[in-house]
């Protein structure tokens, strides 16, 4: 069920209409949430998807495989942009974020690899290669739809607590916590990288529409603050607050705070 959150001003007008998306566990959020993600290709076949990673977005990448296999799906126009990659790996390594898509995404749909973009995490000019990431999704057009996970920091993509929100694709030192999160997937904590290259703030925010997917009740606080919190760089996801088309995709667990403190914007969900 969907429901749409208006936050008015002190004037009384809506500065926002995010909609929230319910569903009841983690694999009625990834159909829910693929099923946007495959509107916006049989709208548009040659759409640029804006892509994450994380444990969030694996169940969603399993449903849009199992459309393509079953010929509902054509990705074969379609372009890629990913949102982040770990500085230091190469795409071989099996943490990498290149490595994350082929294995959990490209290489089970027909979408031409030349298509598919991620940022280099071994450029030895980050500066420079997040211009040159910024300016590769403009010339695509912009993204048509960008799929986001929030981290337990309030990150998006790998934009991390900060004094400032950071607007191109840039160079970022990770969080101690996200650094901790994600030790699960390397050997040791040791092992995870300091720093990462990630889409800026105003690079997601260019994005035409916003899907953010969010699972599980480790994600209930933050989802909260994101949406219904003070908009501020130290919870980073906030600023998608100022975005005109947001839609939330969450299972009820995660939904569970916004449910108890905001439940105007749980109604019809
Ligand atoms: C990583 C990624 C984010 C992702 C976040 C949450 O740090 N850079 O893009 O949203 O983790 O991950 P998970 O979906 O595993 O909770």
């Amino acid at each position: 069920m969907a429901a749409s959150a208006r936050v008015p001003t002190a004037d009384g007008k809506d500065v926002f209409s995010m909609r929230i998306i319910s569903a009841s566990n983690y694999e009625g959020m990834s159909r829910k949430a693929a099923s946007l993600l495959a509107a916006q290709v049989v709208f548009k076949r040659d759409s640029v998807l804006g892509l994450a990673t994380g444990s969030t977005p694996l169940g969603i990448y399993r449903c849009l495989i199992d459309w393509y296999q079953q010929g509902i799906l054509d990705f074969s126009a379609v372009h890629s942009v990913n949102l982040d990659e770990y500085c230091g790996l190469s795409p071989e390594h099996d943490q990498s974020y290149a490595y994350y898509m082929d294995s959990n995404f490209f290489r089970h749909i027909n979408i031409q690899k030349e298509n598919t973009h991620i940022p280099d995490g071994l450029a030895e000019d980050p500066d420079g290669e997040g211009a040159r990431y910024d300016a590769l999704i403009r010339s695509l057009g912009g993204t048509d739809i960008q799929l986001l996970g929030i981290g337990h920091t309030g990150h998006i993509g790998f934009n991390e607590p900060a004094p400032q929100f950071v607007k191109p694709t840039h160079r970022v030192e990770l969080n101690r916590k996200t650094i901790e999160a994600n030790a699960r997937f390397f050997a040791s904590e040791a092992d995870v990288p300091r720093y990462a290259v990630t889409m800026g703030i105003g690079s997601i925010m260019a994005a035409k529409k916003i899907l953010l997917a969010a699972n599980g009740e480790g994600k209930a606080e933050i989802l909260y603050e994101a949406f219904f919190g003070p908009i501020t760089p130290q919870v980073p996801a906030s600023i998608l607050q100022l975005h005109p088309d947001v839609t939330v995709v969450a299972d009820e667990a995660a939904l569970q705070v916004i449910g108890e403190k905001a439940p105007e914007a749980m109604k019809g969900c």
